[in-house]
């Protein structure tokens, strides 16, 4: 009996990409769900099916038709995510979709201080009420994002104070699901993503001045010197509150979460900050300090 097919949205980014490209490889029947199918992976085995978006429940439904598992990628940041998930969840058990794994976010709970977090848990909560099996697979905070949170002028600034973020690097975080996807055991689990250690934003900056040979300082801000610091980049309020919750759930703790699942599911030590820049020196290249 042929595998069953797993479907994978978000193939067009980084995530997804990596995903599928690791199922590909092991030969598994793939679908790829994509908004632009110009711009889907060449992947041997994987069809490509477009939908214009995850609140486009008649396409999503078409486009998930046979599939018997779905690993759901998050939408990017909006202000109707949580209705976009939704209908993408609705569209899967419309298609008779069995199993969806989701990416969900480390501590996702309606009152989590990272705005975003909130979303993750109203999208789980309508999986775990949809009568589906599920995963879902809480990331921490990208480790591949904290160079990019580093201005040209080598300042890391935000409200994290000396919180700390077990970040995890994304090639990670696509293995797991990969392990996840190819589990048949089907587990309702709710796994926490994290890589090996959770350090401080200091000790970040500390260690992209090591690896870059330049400046990188950290400058901890209040909520409003971060606001005030984000004015200018012409987002709606919405998004730099978001933007700025992150670093103020790493100053609450709450990414303060190290799990041993990239370990046990991918079968490595989790990437770090240095294996990351060391891979990518252009992730520090912008900064001039
Ligand atoms: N943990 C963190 O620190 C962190 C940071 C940033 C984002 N995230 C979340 O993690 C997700 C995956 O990360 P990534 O690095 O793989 O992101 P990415 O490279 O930007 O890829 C996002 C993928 O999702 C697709 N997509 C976005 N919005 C969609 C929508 N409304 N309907 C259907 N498809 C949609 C994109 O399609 P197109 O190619 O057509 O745009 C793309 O394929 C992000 O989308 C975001 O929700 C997490």
């Amino acid at each position: 009996m042929p595998a069953p097919l797993i479907a994978v949205t978000g193939a067009t980014g980084v995530v997804g990409g990596l995903a599928a490209a690791r199922l590909a490889e092991r030969g598994n029947p793939l679908r790829l769900v994509v908004r632009d199918p110009a711009r889907a992976p060449d992947l041997p085995g994987a069809d490509v099916r477009r939908a214009a978006g995850y609140g486009d429940l008649e396409a999503m439904r078409a486009a998930l038709a046979g599939a018997d598992t779905l690993l759901l990628v998050p939408a990017e940041e909006s202000l109707d995510r949580v209705h976009q998930h939704r209908t993408a969840v609705d569209a899967a058990v419309a298609a008779g979709v069995r199993r969806i794994v989701y990416i969900s976010f480390i501590g996702a709970a309606p009152d989590a201080t990272f705005t975003l977090a909130r979303d993750h848990w109203a999208t789980e909560e309508h999986i775990r009420a949809a009568g589906v099996e599920w995963t879902f697979l809480r990331m921490n905070l990208y480790l591949d994002f904290i160079p990019s949170m580093v201005l040209p002028s080598g300042v890391l600034a935000g409200p994290a104070g000396d919180g700390r973020t077990a970040a995890v690097a994304r090639s990670d975080l696509a293995e797991v699901a990969v392990a996840v996807l190819l589990d048949d055991r089907r587990e309702a689990t709710v796994l926490d993503v994290t890589g090996g250690r959770a350090f401080t934003l200091a000790e970040a900056a500390a260690e992209l001045s090591e690896l870059s040979g330049r400046s990188v300082v950290y400058r901890d801000e209040t909520l409003a010197e971060a606001r005030a610091s984000r004015a200018g980049y012409g987002a709606p309020d919405w998004q730099v509150e978001a933007w700025i919750s992150t670093y103020a759930a790493i100053a609450a703790g709450e990414l303060d979460v190290v799990s041993d699942t990239v370990a046990r599911l991918a079968g490595h030590t989790p990437s770090t900050l240095a294996d990351y820049v060391r891979a990518h020196p252009e992730s520090v290249a912008h900064v001039a300090g």
